[in-house]
């Protein structure tokens, strides 16, 4: 078993005393190749997203700008990482349960993803997951 839930890709740092310069790249470092890309922005305050997992789809997800609260639980145990910009992106692979909280007003939380959109891939029903994953 996985010491941690949170995995955390490094991004190519190329920050320099201009500024920061972070980079994802096939080939250096991403595991898998992108399908699908999309971002969530402007939050309304006190609103959570997510709350599902996904059977086969693999995503990274990044704060651009901003922060939130990942929450993760693979129906075992959980964990809670703070994403923000700099840190590298958060690795969501298959059947792992999250939600996003407590955003930033500034957040832009992008996702990377390894398929297209597939509504059949989600598994919304936190109970049904955790069947899931014991029965497997
Ligand atoms: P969803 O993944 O449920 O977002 P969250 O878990 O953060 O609430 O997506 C919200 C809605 O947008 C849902 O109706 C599905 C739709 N959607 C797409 O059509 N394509 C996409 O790539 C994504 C991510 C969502």
């Amino acid at each position: 078993m996985a010491d941690t839930l949170a995995t955390i890709l490094p991004f190519i740092d190329r920050s320099d005393a201009r500024g920061g310069l972070s980079i994802i790249e096939e080939g250096a470092g991403l595991p898998f190749r992108v399908r699908r890309a999309y971002w969530v922005y402007g939050t309304s305050p006190g609103v959570s997203r997510g709350f599902h997992a996904h059977r086969q789809l693999q995503q990274i997800c990044f704060c651009v700008a901003g922060s939130v609260r990942m929450e993760l639980f693979d129906g075992r145990r959980e964990e809670s990482v703070q994403l923000k910009p700099g840190m590298g992106g958060l690795m969501l692979p298959p059947m792992l349960w999250h939600e996003m909280h407590d955003f930033s007003a500034d957040c832009v939380l992008t996702v990377l993803a390894d398929a297209e959109y597939d509504e059949s891939d989600y598994i919304r029903d936190r109970d049904q997951f955790i069947r899931h994953v014991h029965s497997s």
